[in-house]
């Protein structure tokens, strides 16, 4: 089997394809034989060194793979070879409060992740896969889509007419706006471009939620009088400690702000007022276990959610994947195909 791993040093120009022998697997486990991954935000912080800087090396990157089942172990129950499986972004969180322990089982850091054409993981680490979506398209829901979940339905509960607040056009933010559009939400959307604007119109966001913070510094402002005056239900903060301050400015009295990301920086000195008198909760989110990515999929299923793919690399060219995330000139997702 092949596989890419970060060897002695962090940097996408580390990445190295390596032949590492066949698995088999244990009792408990499966043999994914892997046909489609897709890259994070996260999976570029990791290869370049800013996530973990002391992450053991080598390591192989990805947190999100897709592929079918060929072998499993002697004690498995809940699949079987031939079923068409997603790995969980957490190999051992399958419900409720996660323990320290099971926290520590995410894939493509510290264990080893999806970046290979076979991969070993334990039968509570896979989840079945909507039956519309390509190998692609499923590859993109471990991470970004259970995440934006998570926010909206089991900490949020999101109803229809409410607002939300999706900040850039990345992964994350562009499925927090199709699951509010798949409930009557109305999703507000801001992105350093007006292209990229102008392609999440095509999913049903009205170009009048649509704002160029690049164009438009108090983007803050704008939210404030597209929800007259109000201020809006829900915002997925992916942004982190540069954007939170406005987040804080333009959420409604009462609202949620999910604080998920660090894209704009993770310190800054700021008033935290706004939050206690304006009773916002400020809810963390870490992607989510694996009874989440269930529900996810059911939801989705029902409402036939496309994802959003913005290019899809050959398994060959994954260093290639990874400089285009980090060029950030992405909507939605960046996929590899085996
Ligand atoms: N806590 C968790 O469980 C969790 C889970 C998933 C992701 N995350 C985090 O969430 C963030 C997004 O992840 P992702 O994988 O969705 O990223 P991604 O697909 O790489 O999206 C990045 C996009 O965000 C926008 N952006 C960049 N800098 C920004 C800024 N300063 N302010 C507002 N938008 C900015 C850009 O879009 P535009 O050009 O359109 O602005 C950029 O293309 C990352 O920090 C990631 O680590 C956390």
């Amino acid at each position: 089997m092949k596989a890419w791993e970060i060897q002695e040093s962090f940097g996408i120009s580390h990445l190295v394809q390596v032949e590492r022998p066949d698995p088999t697997p244990g009792p408990y486990e499966v043999v994914v034989k892997m046909t489609a991954m897709s890259l994070n935000y996260r999976d570029l912080m990791m290869v370049t060194g800013r996530y973990n800087p002391r992450q053991p090396l080598p390591l192989v990157p990805l947190s999100d793979g897709v592929g079918e089942v060929i072998s499993v172990g002697a004690e498995v129950t809940q699949v079987q070879p031939g079923d068409r499986v997603a790995g969980c972004f957490f190999e051992h969180w399958t419900c409720g409060k996660p323990s320290r322990e099971a926290l520590k089982s995410s894939q493509g850091g510290p264990a080893d992740g999806m970046l290979m054409t076979h991969k070993i993981i334990h039968e509570n680490g896979v989840v079945h896969v909507p039956a519309y979506l390509s190998d692609e398209e499923a590859a993109t829901l471990p991470c970004a889509a259970v995440t934006a979940w998570n926010a909206l339905f089991t900490e949020g509960n999101l109803r229809p007419g409410e607002t939300v607040l999706c900040l850039g056009t990345g992964g994350v933010s562009v499925f927090a706006a199709q699951l509010a559009l798949a409930v009557g939400a109305r999703p507000i959307v801001t992105s350093s471009s007006d292209e990229k604007l102008t392609k999440l119109q095509a999913l049903g966001i009205s170009a009048g939620d649509c704002i160029n913070y690049r164009n438009t510094p108090d983007w803050e402002e704008s939210v404030l009088s597209l929800t007259d005056g109000v201020g809006v239900d829900h915002i997925l903060e992916v942004g982190g400690a540069g954007t939170l301050e406005k987040s804080l400015a333009c959420v409604r009295f009462g609202g949620n702000i999910y604080q998920i990301g660090i894209l704009a920086g993770v310190t800054k000195d700021m008033s935290v007022i706004p939050i206690l008198r304006n009773r916002v909760r400020v809810q963390g989110i870490y992607v989510g276990d694996r009874q989440s990515f269930d529900a996810m999929n059911a939801g989705i299923a029902q409402t036939k959610i496309q994802p959003v793919i913005d290019r899809v690399f050959d398994f060959e060219e994954a260093p290639e994947a990874f400089t285009h995330i980090e060029a950030a000139a992405h909507v939605g997702k960046i996929c590899i195909r085996v």
